[in-house]
């Protein structure tokens, strides 16, 4: 990965990916253990965040300080000269010259491409508006290899907002290359796509679209629950209509597998109850800590010969 661009997840073959896991591990203990490292001392990150965003930014801050990096930021269009009407092309040919590596969130789908193409530094996408959030694949990947060792045979629940989720895209394609089967829940108005449905036959990958939560949560081990995606609707009545699609409650969860695990990008609005955040299989704030492992492994591989 040593001085690529990370756009979309298609890029991560299993070799990559599987090195990824090790270098995340190998830093999960490295900073658990010594605090802080100093692997990358003397590089600079840009953050660009377009785009609103808790997890990702900070992770991504927190894991470049803790292997010995530091970081430049902005959040908003409104704080930078775009908003004086600077393009995404001058703005990253600007910046690049105060830094490394940059990473990016921005609104529009395919974004993270054109900045990419406007740098000659790496670049990282942190979500292109609806379209992919690899770095969110990796360490869901990262969580779910920690916690069920195989990935193959899985039965793996994808649930909410599987239209515009991006960090579904990623990671639906980032496990299409294993043997796991997908039930893909959603209201008919959220459906996912057809190119990615168009991906799991090419690797003729099983699975089965449903509205019905109910009606699989008792055969899966995975149940990755997402938010309804407000800010990619023109109609505001249409997300309120579907906002509550899917609840995760205690009562509901009864029916699942005893190891089976929850997961979530967050941020959550009401589709996981807070009385599940005590159950064991709850694993949404775990997501939140490898974040942090996962994207130092990226950006060690990215700038050092590690
Ligand atoms: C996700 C995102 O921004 O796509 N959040 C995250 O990065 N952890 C999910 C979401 O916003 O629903």
């Amino acid at each position: 990965m040593l001085g690529k661009d990370l756009i979309s997840i298609d890029q991560i073959n299993k070799k990559t990916l599987e090195k990824i896991f090790e270098v995340s591990f190998f830093m999960e203990k490295k900073i658990q253990e010594k605090g802080s490292l100093d692997i990358l001392k003397g590089k600079i990150m840009a953050s660009l965040f377009f785009e609103p965003s808790t997890r990702t930014r900070f992770s991504f801050e927190t894991a470049m300080q803790k292997i010995g990096g530091n970081i430049i930021s902005t959040t908003g269009v409104n704080f930078s000269s775009m908003a004086k009407g600077e393009s995404l092309e001058d703005t990253i040919k600007t910046i690049e010259r105060y830094c490394d590596i940059i990473i990016i969130r921005h609104p529009d789908k395919g974004s993270a491409k054109i900045a990419a193409s406007s740098a000659s530094i790496p670049v990282i996408n942190a979500g292109d508006g609806p379209g992919e959030h690899p770095t969110q694949a990796l360490l869901d990947f990262y969580t779910i290899k920690k916690t069920k060792r195989e990935i193959d045979g899985l039965k793996i629940a994808m649930v909410g907002d599987l239209k515009y989720g991006r960090t579904i895209h990623s990671l639906l394609k980032l496990l299409s290359n294993y043997k796991s089967e997908f039930y893909l829940v959603s209201p008919g108005e959220l459906k996912i796509p057809k190119e990615y449905l168009d991906i799991l036959r090419r690797r003729k990958s099983n699975y089965i679209e449903t509205d019905n939560i109910e009606k699989v949560i008792d055969k899966v081990d995975v149940l990755y629950m997402t938010r309804v995606q407000r800010e990619r609707f023109d109609n505001q009545t249409e997300y309120e209509k579907l906002k509550s699609s899917f609840i995760l409650d205690r009562n509901l969860l009864k029916q699942a597998k005893k190891d089976m695990i929850i997961m979530h990008p967050l941020p959550r609005v009401s589709e996981i109850s807070t009385d599940v955040d005590n159950d064991k299989r709850a694993k949404y704030f775990e997501q939140v800590e490898n974040g942090v492992y996962v994207r130092a492994a990226l950006l060690a591989m990215t700038l050092n010969k590690i």
